[in-house]
């Protein structure tokens, strides 16, 4: 089967092992909890889990639970009945209901309070839920995936969170590493951003010279991905010619990764996963290699066939031409070929 990425770009080693787990549970019903810093696309993957799977085109419903008001929580997440409380004027189908067939996304789990963690852990057990004021349990049909970004075995041990909860969310969990981990992510993900607002500018894409690359590779990014993002729309906004120096990068992260010359170069992207090459370009990989049943020498000798048919085919035959689009000289192409004829 193959993985919509929704547009989570990646390559590094780390997001591809993601990746072969998301593959495998998202069709499956199970519960899923994705933990992670901040700004590493938590939500992002709850929506590819979500595409991945066979509900894919039932209702998608997201709630933070972080965000609502504790005694609203409540009725949000299982809705009520006219009169329940106060301003219940109408009845109202909550979160769950309006999930039935699809997937209910609990993001900030661990901000839950404990009496409403135990009606969770109740339609975990029991497929049903109850509305505030309600007279009846009724039956969905729900596929709970949750978030968080504290460390819930912790939450459990301080007493903040049920440990019954925590084993029923955690079947399957899915960690999503912090950016500092995902070595030549950065810089794949900071053009990708650049790019994308760029476009949005109108503007030629950005170029970050290689002491920004540098700058940009040291840095710890502890807000992640959503602060690289706000970062390179920054550049895009504040930056006068083509190039990014370091001198445009804000004095806080020049100041956090201290004197540019002694930086080491820039990580280079992992070698990727073919499942998450976004971009449909893979660098090549062992596993490459064993599936044409080639050596290195035969493997990098066909790329290299396949270049020079395509330049020459591009230039109509002309060598000139086919070597100033292949980056060689016309003497070392007519070498090459010359070669490939015995
Ligand atoms: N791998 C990625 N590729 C492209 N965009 C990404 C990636 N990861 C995150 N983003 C973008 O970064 C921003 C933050 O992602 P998201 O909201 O999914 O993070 P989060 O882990 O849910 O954060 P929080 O814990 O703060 O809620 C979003 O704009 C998202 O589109
Ligand atoms: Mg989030």
């Amino acid at each position: 089967m193959e993985l919509k990425t929704n547009g989570i770009i990646g390559q590094s080693t780390t997001l591809a092992e993601v990746f072969r787990v998301l593959l495998k549970v998202a069709p499956t019903d199970s519960t899923v909890l994705v933990t992670g810093e901040s700004g590493t696309g938590k939500e992002l993957l709850v929506r590819a889990l979500h595409a991945n799977s066979l509900r894919a085109d039932k209702p998608f419903v997201p709630i933070n639970c972080g965000a609502i008001p504790k005694e609203l929580l409540e009725s949000e997440l299982f809705g009520h009945e006219k009169g329940a409380f106060t301003h219940a004027i109408r009845s109202r189908p909550g979160r769950f209901e309006l999930a039935d067939g699809g997937t209910i996304f609990l993001d900030e789990i661990g901000e839950m309070e404990l009496s409403l963690q135990v009606k969770i852990l109740r339609v975990l057990q029991e497929k049903e839920i109850e509305r505030v004021g309600g007279i009846g349990a009724k039956k969905v049909d729900v596929r709970i995936v949750a978030a968080t970004n504290r460390d819930l075995e912790q939450e459990v041990s301080k007493g903040l969170f049920r440990e019954d909860l925590y084993y029923r969310l955690n079947v399957i969990p899915l960690h999503l590493p912090p950016l500092r981990e995902r070595g030549g992510d950065v810089l794949l993900l900071a053009e990708f951003f650049l790019q994308r607002f760029c476009e949005k500018k109108q503007r030629p894409t950005l170029i970050l010279a290689p002491n920004a690359r540098k700058v940009l590779s040291a840095y710890r990014w502890p807000g992640n991905v959503r602060e690289l993002e706000n970062f390179m729309e920054r550049l895009s906004i504040l930056v006068d010619g083509d190039v990014v120096h370091p001198a445009d990068l804000p004095q806080k992260i020049l100041n956090a990764v201290g004197d540019v010359a002694e930086l080491p170069e820039p990580t280079p992207p992992d070698a990727p996963a073919e499942v998450c090459a976004p971009h449909g370009f893979a660098w090549p990989t062992l596993e490459d290699l064993g599936r044409h049943h080639m050596g290195l020498k035969e493997f990098l000798d066909t790329i290299e066939d396949k270049l020079l048919e395509e330049a020459l085919e591009k230039s109509d035959g002309v060598k000139n031409q086919a070597a100033e689009l292949l980056g060689i000289k016309r003497t070392t192409l007519i070498e090459k070929l010359k070669k490939k004829m015995v």
